[in-house]
């Protein structure tokens, strides 16, 4: 079995700083690292899908590498509007996947286990929205064509109507030329995408689009036209895809607080359930 926990929209700020005045998210994904060194099972990788950073500050990818470096498994990143490539390919030089990254922009593939992985990089420096662009395009069709490993494509923004209107006008602007690119390779079992920090799934180009919620705060679910982006504290959490031969991928949602629990299932002395036989 392979498995891969992905995290999304950490969000962090300079060591002493919180987001937006009341989130915390430098401790939230420190708690995240904490959650995932805790699983019985260890993931294989960590992949990031963006918005590492709140502010593309130095200081805040410095703080991200002191809080990942507690992983002992690759981690693999992928900027999102909030991050920079530039940035982030500065402070991550030595980590896999944008150490073999050519240029600017951070796209890559690596092979984890019995899937393999394709990083692309959707930043538009000093946008919110995404796009992937012609050159990336065309290279996702070339590495796509390579190889029919099951294959799982990360990129930070959907390439997918969520029908949250607010979100949707900074969606990936060139989605439909990623669909083409993508549609007929069979071997593509997910596309990873964050960016809306909630929990999320959706077709696209016949495979099954997952977007992640934040490890740290979430937005607010509004389908209005003319409601302001807002977030909240529902529960923080990350996936993990667990991959096998057999069965294909399947994504599974991990919290990053505790919460009551574990209780068993039977019953209290003395107690039976309708239709059982009393000793
Ligand atoms: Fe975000
Ligand atoms: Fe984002």
């Amino acid at each position: 079995m392979t498995l891969i926990a992905q995290i999304t929209d950490l969000h962090l700020r300079p060591s002493g700083l919180t987001c937006y005045r009341v989130s915390d998210t430098n401790m939230l994904a420190e708690r995240a690292v904490n959650a995932i060194l805790a699983l019985e099972h260890r993931p294989d990788a960590v992949v990031v899908t963006g918005d590492l950073t709140d502010r593309d500050d130095p200081r805040e990818y410095a703080l991200a590498r002191h809080i990942l470096a507690k992983l002992s498994m690759p981690v693999y990143l992928i900027p999102g509007n909030h991050d920079t490539s530039v940035g982030m390919g500065a402070a991550f030089s030595d980590y896999p996947g944008i150490k073999e990254a050519s240029g600017e922009k951070l796209y890559y593939t690596a092979d984890i286990g019995s899937v393999r992985l394709v990083a692309l990089d959707s930043n538009v420096p000093g946008k919110p929205h995404g796009q992937l662009g012609t050159v990336q395009l065309d290279w996702l069709s070339k590495t796509l064509g390579e190889s029919d490993r099951p294959t799982l494509v990360a990129v930070h923004h959907p390439p997918v109507m969520t029908g949250i209107p607010h979100m949707d006008e900074i969606g990936l602007s060139d989605a439909d030329s990623l669909a083409e690119v993508i549609a007929p390779h069979d071997h593509v079992e997910r596309i990873m995408c964050g960016h809306v920090h909630r929990p999320i799934v959706a077709a696209f180009a016949g495979k099954i689009m997952t977007l992640a919620p934040s490890v740290a705060h979430q937005l607010v679910l509004e389908f209005n036209h003319d409601t302001r982006s807002m977030f909240n504290f529902e529960p923080a959490a990350y996936f993990l895809h667990q991959h096998t031969p057999l069965v294909g991928t399947v994504t599974h949602t991990a919290y990053v607080e505790s919460y009551p629990g574990p209780y068993p299932f039977w019953s209290d002395e003395g107690v039976t359930w309708p239709g059982d036989t009393p000793e």
